[in-house]
């Protein structure tokens, strides 16, 4: 290959990339060959070859100017600003339809609580409830129990991220984590970036804080499109991301480590924060747990959301970030609000923690949700129409149902309420009117012969088009 080929070559890296943006003035001839260390024959050739490709385009005396190239054009059509959002009426009407006890939960973000509050947990409760000094507000305050924070930092290091108790600030469940975190790092009218599908809670809170919303679509192999997220940080001035990238809900996907890596080099470039959702962590099937972006985050970039809602009990409502440089500011935000999160249960989950029960517990929920993830999964697959698919990832407890274009996934929700079955439509994950046609369904609950009448029932609305 020739010099001005070879460079040529990586010219165009930078501009498919969107790293020279779309009419953005190129070096100078004499300032292209300093720093690349080319003759500026061989600089002159590549630009030449450029032109000729209908990458860039020169002026007269000003010099050569990124072109509007097919590439460019569509990388930028799939980053979109959402500036007014609402979303909030919608999910509120969403969880009280399905909040009674008579709808049948495949529409339920929370896990059967058949298999969670293990026993060991109940006794662990039961004991310390006998204790008046379980219930002591003070050692719970902000940044909440020492002991459950230490246990947390723990299960930290153990996944080879440094972490010291004073990192970790207890909140009222992940969600609590996710708010707290967002009002502790924007203001009004700030530009955040989120996946274009995405869990309810994180739109929602984007509408309540009133910020700005960039989002990307998904990878449909990857998961994380990393070409459209350095497009939508080198275009708009973001402050935070908020993004799932371990058990995605409500699609299921893990980026996989090498994704993540360059994620948190681009962080770093751009100095932009992250606030990861990690609540699903746990719900693994393979041998190894998944890791966080915290693993990769050398900056202190990184703020990590979880929750004990989806292993321990959503009932609860314990959750916590590791808030590293954010603490004191959160903790400001929370004795605001809510002072502290529920003395009795820090207590006894701190206790709980203590006795390595946990572990135990969580090999048994993993292997649990995996056969009844697979059951579902293998129904589907059997009986949907053949234009439907059926979205299978090893970890969490959701399917995704991809329907066929014209179905209004909405029509099957309203449908199925009034046969008393929740199902969750995408229109509570994903902003746009259109790709309105997929269905979550959540299959942590046994299979019995209720559960396949309703499912039977699911498929044939969606076969009756
Ligand atoms: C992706 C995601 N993040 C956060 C939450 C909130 O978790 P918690 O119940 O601990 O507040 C949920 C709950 O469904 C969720 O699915």
């Amino acid at each position: 290959m020739y010099k001005s080929e070879q460079l040529a070559l990586s010219l165009k890296h930078l501009i498919e990339t969107g790293t020279w943006k779309l009419h953005e003035k190129l070096p100078s001839l004499r300032q292209q060959a300093e720093t690349s260390g080319f003759s500026l024959i061989t600089v002159m050739n590549a630009y030449q070859e450029l032109e000729a490709q209908g990458l860039i385009y020169s002026k007269e005396k000003l010099g050569y100017f990124v072109a509007d190239n097919p590439l460019q054009t569509a990388l930028a059509k799939k980053v979109v600003l959402n500036e007014k959002i609402e979303i909030n009426s919608l999910v509120f009407r969403y969880l009280k339809s399905i909040q009674s006890e008579k709808i049948v939960p495949l529409g339920s973000a929370f896990p059967n609580s058949q298999l969670l509050y293990s026993p060991k947990l109940m006794q662990t409760l039961a004991q310390q409830a006998k204790h008046r000094i379980s219930y002591e507000q003070t050692p719970s305050l902000p940044p909440g129990n020492y002991e459950l924070r230490k246990q947390i930092a723990q299960r930290y290091c153990m996944q080879g991220i440094p972490t010291d108790p004073s990192d970790i600030v207890i909140t009222s469940g992940g969600l609590d984590a996710l708010n707290l975190s967002l009002k502790a790092m924007t203001q009004m009218g700030d530009y955040i970036l989120l996946q274009e599908t995405i869990f309810y809670g994180a739109w929602q809170a984007a509408e309540n804080l009133g910020l700005k919303v960039i989002t990307i679509p998904e990878h449909p192999e990857h998961g994380l499109d990393l070409e459209a997220f350095k497009k939508a940080i080198t275009s708009y001035p973001i402050k935070v991301c908020l993004l799932m990238l371990n058990s995605h809900n409500p699609i299921g996907f893990t980026v996989s480590e090498d994704i993540k890596f360059e994620l948190a080099k681009l962080l770093h470039e751009h100095e932009i924060y992250l606030i990861e959702d990690d609540v699903y962590e746990e719900l693994y099937y393979d041998q190894k747990k998944p890791l966080s972006m915290k693993y990769y985050d050398q900056q202190n970039l990184v703020l990590h959301c979880s929750s004990f809602s989806k292993t321990l009990g959503a009932g609860f409502r314990v959750g916590w970030v590791y808030a590293g440089k954010f603490s004191e500011h959160i903790q400001h935000l929370q004795l605001m609000s809510t002072i502290s999160v529920n003395s009795f249960i820090q207590n006894a989950l701190a206790d709980y923690l203590t006795h390595r029960h946990y572990e135990k517990h969580l090999k048994n929920l993993r292997n649990t949700l995996k056969r009844l993830k697979n059951q579902y999964y293998q129904y589907l697959i059997k009986k949907l129409p053949e234009d439907c698919q059926v979205s299978y990832y090893p970890s969490g407890y959701f399917l995704w149902i991809t329907l066929p274009q014209h179905i209004d996934s909405s029509r099957i929700y309203e449908k199925m309420i009034l046969n008393d079955v929740g199902v969750a439509p995408s229109i509570l994950f994903y902003r746009k009117n259109k790709k309105q046609n997929h269905i979550r369904i959540n299959c942590s609950f046994e299979m019995n012969d209720e559960m396949i009448n309703k499912i039977d029932l699911l498929i044939a609305q969606i076969s009756e088009r």
